[in-house]
Parts: C-alpha cells; sequence; structure tokens
C-alpha cells in the first residue's frame, strides 16, 4: 500500500495527497521515509492537505495534528513546509475554514486521500450524526473519540473537545481514497462501513457511494465482513 502511494508520486511529482493522522497510518509514512532514503522518491513539488486539528492547540503544541505530522512524516521529506496544509486550531476559525476549501479547490482538488477510521465510524472528525453535505467546519467530539485519543495526552481532561475537520462533502470529492484500518476493535465498524446502510450515524459508510475506494485491512480489522457463500 505504502508503494502504492510512493508510485502514485513519482507518476505525478506535483500529486496533491490528502492525509490522515492517528496510529493507523504511522506504518506507511515510515515506509515512506525509508524509501525517500534509500531511493531518493522526490516530494519537492507535492502539496498536502490534512484533515484535521484539534482546536485550541497551536502546531507547535506536541499533541497537535500539525506538530505530529511535522515529525512523523514531513520533516523527514524534502517537500517544503508551506505546500503541506494542516487545518489550522486557532485563530478565526470561521476564516480557517473558508480558505481551507478554497485552498483545496485552487489545488485542483485532492488526487490521493489517505483515511484512517474511527471505532465509531468517524472519518477525518466528522462524527456520527454528520451531514453528508459539510466541508470543512468545526465540530464537537463525542465522548468515545476523545477517549480512543487520550492515550495521546498525559490526562483525559487535556483532549479538545472540539476540531476543525474537512467534511464528508470534502473528502467524497477527493478522487482515490485509500482507507487503513488495523485490529478487532475496528472489525465491526468495517462490516458496517462495507455492507452496513448508509446512514449519516454511520459517517464512514457514504464511502460505499465513492467510485475508487481502497481498503488496506490486516485480517482482524476484515474478520466481520461477510463473504458471499459459495
Ligand atoms: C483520529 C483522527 C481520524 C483517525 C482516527 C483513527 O480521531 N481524527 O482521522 O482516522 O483518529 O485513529 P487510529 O488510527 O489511531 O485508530
Amino acid at each position: 500500500m505504502s508503494q502504492q502511494l510512493i508510485d502514485a508520486v513519482k507518476n505525478k511529482p506535483n500529486i496533491v495527497l490528502g492525509l490522515s493522522t492517528g496510529s493507523s497510518p504511522l506504518g506507511t509514512y515510515d515506509n515512506i521515509i525509508k524509501d525517500h532514503q534509500k531511493n531518493g522518491t522526490d516530494y519537492s513539488k507535492t502539496v498536502t492537505f490534512n484533515l484535521d486539528e484539534y482546536v485550541g492547540l497551536e502546531g507547535s503544541h506536541p499533541q497537535s495534528y500539525r506538530y505530529f505530522m511535522n515529525t512523523s512524516l514531513f520533516n523527514h521529506l524534502n517537500i517544503p513546509l508551506e505546500q503541506t496544509n494542516v487545518p489550522q486550531g486557532t485563530g478565526d476559525l470561521k476564516k480557517v475554514c473558508e480558505e481551507y476549501e478554497a485552498k483545496v479547490a485552487a489545488a485542483g482538488g485532492v488526487d490521493l486521500q489517505l483515511l484512517g477510521i474511527g471505532t465509531n465510524g468517524h472519518i477525518g472528525f466528522n462524527e456520527p450524526g454528520t451531514s453528508f453535505d459539510t466541508r470543512t467546519h468545526v465540530t464537537n467530539l463525542l465522548q468515545e473519540t476523545i477517549n480512543s485519543n487520550a492515550h495521546f495526552f498525559q490526562h483525559a481532561a487535556d483532549v479538545p473537545k472540539k476540531a476543525v475537520t474537512m467534511g464528508i462533502r470534502s473528502i467524497m470529492e477527493t478522487k482515490k481514497i485509500i482507507l487503513i484500518a488495523y485490529g478487532s476493535k475496528k472489525a465491526a465498524v468495517i462490516r458496517e462501513m462495507v455492507q452496513g446502510t448508509i446512514t449519516e450515524s454511520m459517517p464512514a459508510s457514504i464511502l460505499q457511494k465513492h467510485q475508487d475506494v481502497t481498503l488496506f485491512l490486516d485480517e482482524e480489522a476484515a474478520s466481520l465482513i461477510q463473504t458471499p457463500q459459495s
């Protein structure tokens, strides 16, 4: 899967990548870095847009997604940081959201989007109940998400309660999606996403309507998908 992304960059050096945080893409980011060091894959023309950021955290905060992306990927590639975009979690957030959408559009849209999935079916930080019609917006995080992400923080109470996230509509407009999920804790949500009803209470279910989605799952995450009886 990492190779698919690396090949996409080689084929189109000025590719627009959509990137995601969480533990799921970390192995991919490591592989991309190793390939860059070994084979010199060139990211000097690549543009990236991340899905989301916690409200209230500056990019210098170790738990911010900007910091995560710089330390987990960008600082190890030859991509100019000004070509990497992570929504800002501070300042005039209405303006932040509008400008982010405009910037994605000006870049020609996202060619290849990496996604993770929350145990409650969120993509980006689009929690259950989010309208399928949303663009980049400020959202309240649900307790389940706060609990799931608490291990990154010293105390659960330190996890921000709000985030800026690209919307479901923004995600559906990306040209190609690779969704990564590992482990048995994702098995139920993966089944719902693939075979359940398309409903706003399961945000990832909308991906059934996207024209080009690849799922990258381990055996545990895939274990509840029902295969047709032969
Ligand atoms: C966060 C991010 C999501 C990500 C999810 C899954 O909530 N906002 O974009 O998909 O975590 O995280 P993990 O990969 O750690 O399970």
